[in-house]
């Protein structure tokens, strides 16, 4: 029997709920565990800010959005203190474990405490984005792909109505993946990523070949981190979060009027924005999330702290976490190529 507390951090992500569900009930029915999950993430763990979650709690989570214990971008490393105050968590809460269920931002805050302090700490991957380096997939990525391929195939058909280009730009930050499957499964004409900078004089070639060739309609899609070959259209100067980190969004608007200006088309834009994040997890993301948080508890017994639970050639495995911070992982071009190439423009 171990106390084990549970928190989400970072943006939110469909599957958080059940990834806690899934950890609590197995703790709870294999190994008789106790489990507290800490409010808003690290700020609940620095002020010990925490819900009771026994299994009763879980009950009906699997299909639920959001988490139910908050969720928020700041780290220990952000205040003087704030590290001690995590340690000091763990020995006045008693705790044998902590399981992350967080991105890259509570990731490298978790490989950081592990190495400096050796705390009990187990990671799981979340994020939209797909960007966690170290496991095929992470939690919330398929469900935000389902999301942005229902917009697009709903985007067809008004597109059509109207002889326009709808340029729809998805979330990803600094990686592609969102756009390249659902622009694949939508059938998109062409797809913009940050792995590969744009040339907007290609994008309106492309988009005026289909014309001459009878087709009106067309659905440009854009990864918000993407950006156009330096020279070849004015780049975007985004604010930054209090990270540091680029806030992205509005890629979109300045496509849409360079397309309008070049080609004579005209040119919407859409931005389906926080709702790739919202509401329930698809079945496939369901499985996932319960696969994680059983491997989550099974690594706390097993006492492989440092670890990050993680997806690899379909079965569930381990890293560590040392290997996973400082890098992202991008899309693989060659398998975006491969089909992209086909069925472009
Ligand atoms: O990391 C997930 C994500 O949705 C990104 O795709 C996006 O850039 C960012 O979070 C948006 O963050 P916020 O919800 O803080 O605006």
């Amino acid at each position: 029997m171990m106390r084990i507390g549970i928190m989400t951090g970072g943006g939110d992500c469909p599957g958080l709920n059940a990834v806690i569900r899934a950890i609590v009930r197995k703790g709870d029915a294999v190994y008789g565990d106790e489990f507290i999950g800490f409010l808003d993430s690290w700020d609940g763990v620095m002020a010990q800010r925490f819900i009771e979650l026994p299994a009763s709690a879980v009950r009906g989570l699997l299909p639920r959005g959001g988490t139910i214990l908050g969720t928020r971008r700041g780290s220990p490393y952000d205040s003087k203190d704030g590290v001690q105050e995590v340690q000091k968590c763990f020995s006045e809460q008693r705790l044998d474990a902590l399981i992350v269920i967080g991105g890259n931002g509570s990731l490298t805050v978790s490989s950081l405490l592990f190495a400096e302090t050796h705390l009990p700490i187990v990671g799981v991957p979340k994020t939209i984005d797909n960007d966690v380096f170290g496991t095929e997939l992470s939690f919330g990525f398929h469900t935000a792909v389902q999301i942005a391929t229902d917009a697009i195939d709903r985007l067809h058909t008004t597109a059509e109505s109207h002889d326009r280009v709808m340029v729809v730009e998805l979330m990803g930050r600094d990686t592609g993946w969102i756009a390249v499957y659902a622009g694949l499964a939508g059938g998109a004409t062409v797809i913009l990523i940050p792995e590969e900078p744009f040339d907007i004089a290609e994008v309106c070639a492309e988009v005026a070949s289909r014309h001459q060739g009878g087709r009106f309609a067309s659905i440009v899609v854009v990864a918000e981190g993407a950006q156009p070959i330096v020279g070849t259209m004015t780049p975007i100067d985004y604010a930054t979060d209090h990270l540091g980190r680029p806030r992205y969004g509005g890629v979109c608007v300045g496509i849409a009027e360079e397309i309008e200006k070049r080609t004579g088309f005209e040119a919407r834009v859409v931005q389906i924005g926080h709702v790739q994040r919202g509401g329930t997890p698809t079945a496939f993301d369901r499985i996932l999330c319960t696969r994680f948080g059983l491997a989550a508890v099974d690594a706390v017994h097993e006492g492989a702290f440092g670890y990050m639970v993680s997806l690899d050639a379909t079965k569930i495995s381990r890293v560590p976490l040392s290997d996973v911070v400082g890098k992202i992982r991008t899309v693989d071009l060659e398998f975006f190529h491969e089909i992209g190439d086909v069925f472009f423009g």
